[in-house]
């Protein structure tokens, strides 16, 4: 038997963490630092940061065969380096790599280099130089600045007011940021995610996040606020053509060399002239693994294990359609404060996998409380869309109490 330490602390992590114990290879998933109420779902979080290196690698040496990482940040740190350097096994994208997440400026580049269909974009360092090309641009227009920035970095900017607001938002902290001001696309958006070691890969369905915080798609962007899977709006060959995408990409991580292994997260637009790629996360995204890894029909640590053992694995899937709600906090994503209480799930949700814990604490009393803005991922599965979404909010309305949600997931596959 083996043991596998997850890195990161949210629903995503216990999503992975799950996946890994429902290997009959598997004993123990450790998750650094997790958080407590992932114990409700047979994980065990060790008080480790995605940051201490040395106190993850001390970790893994004494108690796991092989680490899996979830969030951007330590890879952007080079947390994969560290383990190799350490002789660790270790799943997640190199520090080279994970600059296509890291910096939106490497990440056109990289599209230039290799074709591939992205927004046109210009780059620049000053307030003058923004407002210079701003004039050029025009109205709308995408502002990005460069850098992780947790979804938050990215307007839309629909008039000139919004992008001058914007703009000075940006240079106010930082009188020489780089951003990019780049072409406003319409369409609709997808994403779709892949695991590679080398040139072998797995290629999962096509999934559809919903980034705003309301109902319709009104207010602030936030982390994600629920997901379906496969996003059935999208027809055979849009799903190719995604696929194609994907495809391309491996084989340029490979003709620039060193191309480790990780997942790799396009976020797709496709517009009237076909899908173009909006960004790179070099991660599983959250809410989207929710709902991506319940159709997985492979042992998913056999299949980890294989792709970095160099083998071409076959994709099973289980062919059912995933819906995922997250249970935010009130006032998510301004503030996750004051503490909310969290309702405790069944005994039953919690074998059916619907019920996983972003950011919950245990009180001594067993009382569950929230601690964080996303604080858990509710899901709900059915033969399609609509007997997912059906079954996903049934059980919200269970579980919801205090917290807040979106009653709009999946509609637009409906
Ligand atoms: P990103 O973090 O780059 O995916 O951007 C966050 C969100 O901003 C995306 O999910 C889109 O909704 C929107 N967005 C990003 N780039 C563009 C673009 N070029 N045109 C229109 N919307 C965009
Ligand atoms: N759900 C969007 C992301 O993980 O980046």
């Amino acid at each position: 038997m083996h043991n596998v330490l997850v890195i990161g602390s949210g629903a995503r992590e216990a999503a992975l963490g799950v996946k890994f114990l429902a290997s009959d290879q598997v004993e123990h998933v450790y998750v650094a630092p997790g958080n407590p109420g992932m114990e409700l779902v047979g994980l065990e979080p060790v008080a480790i940061d995605v940051l201490d290196f040395d106190g993850l690698i001390d970790f893994a040496n004494k108690h796991v065969d092989l680490t899996f990482v979830g969030p951007e940040v330590p890879l952007v740190a080079g947390v994969v380096d560290a383990f190799l350097a350490a002789g660790l096994t270790i799943f997640g994208v190199n520090k080279n790599v994970a600059q296509l997440e890291g910096s939106k400026t490497y990440a056109k580049n990289f599209m230039a280099r290799h074709h591939l269909p992205t927004a046109k974009a210009r780059e620049v360092f000053t307030l003058g130089a923004a407002r210079v090309l701003l004039e050029e641009m025009g109205t709308p227009i995408v502002i990005k600045a460069d850098g992780l920035a947790g979804g938050k970095g990215v307007t839309v900017a629909l008039t000139r007011k919004d992008a001058d607001t914007a703009l000075a938002g940006i240079y106010l902290n930082d009188a020489h940021a780089p951003v990019l001001l780049e072409e406003y696309l319409t369409g609709q958006e997808a994403s779709v995610m892949a695991l590679y070691a080398q040139d072998k890969y797995v290629i999962l369905p096509l999934s559809q996040d919903h980034k705003r915080r309301f109902n319709g798609d009104a207010g602030p962007n936030t982390g994600g606020m629920g997901a379906i899977s496969p996003a059935s709006q999208f027809n055979k060959t849009q799903v190719a053509q995604a696929n194609e995408l994907m495809v391309q990409t491996i084989a340029a991580l490979n003709a620039e060399g060193d191309p480790g292994c990780g997942v790799i997260y396009m976020g797709l637009m496709f517009t009237q002239h076909g899908p173009k790629i909006l960004e790179y996360n070099m991660r599983f995204g959250d809410p989207e693994t929710q709902v991506l890894l319940p159709q997985i029909q492979n042992d998913f640590y056999a299949l980890v294990t294989a792709l970095l053992g160099g083998e071409q694995v076959a994709l099973k899937l289980n062919g059912r359609t995933y819906v995922d709600v997250v249970l935010a906090h009130p006032a998510y994503p301004a503030s996750s404060h004051p503490q909310l209480p969290v309702v405790r799930p069944s005994a039953a949700l919690l074998a059916q996998g619907a019920w996983l814990p972003a950011a919950v604490n245990v009180a001594p009393d067993g009382a569950l409380t929230s601690a964080g803005g996303r604080i858990v991922t509710v899901i709900g599965d059915g033969v399609d869309v609509y007997a997912a979404r059906c079954q996903a909010y049934a059980r919200v309305f269970e579980l919801a109490g205090e917290l807040a949600y979106r009653e709009d997931i999946g509609v637009r596959a409906l």
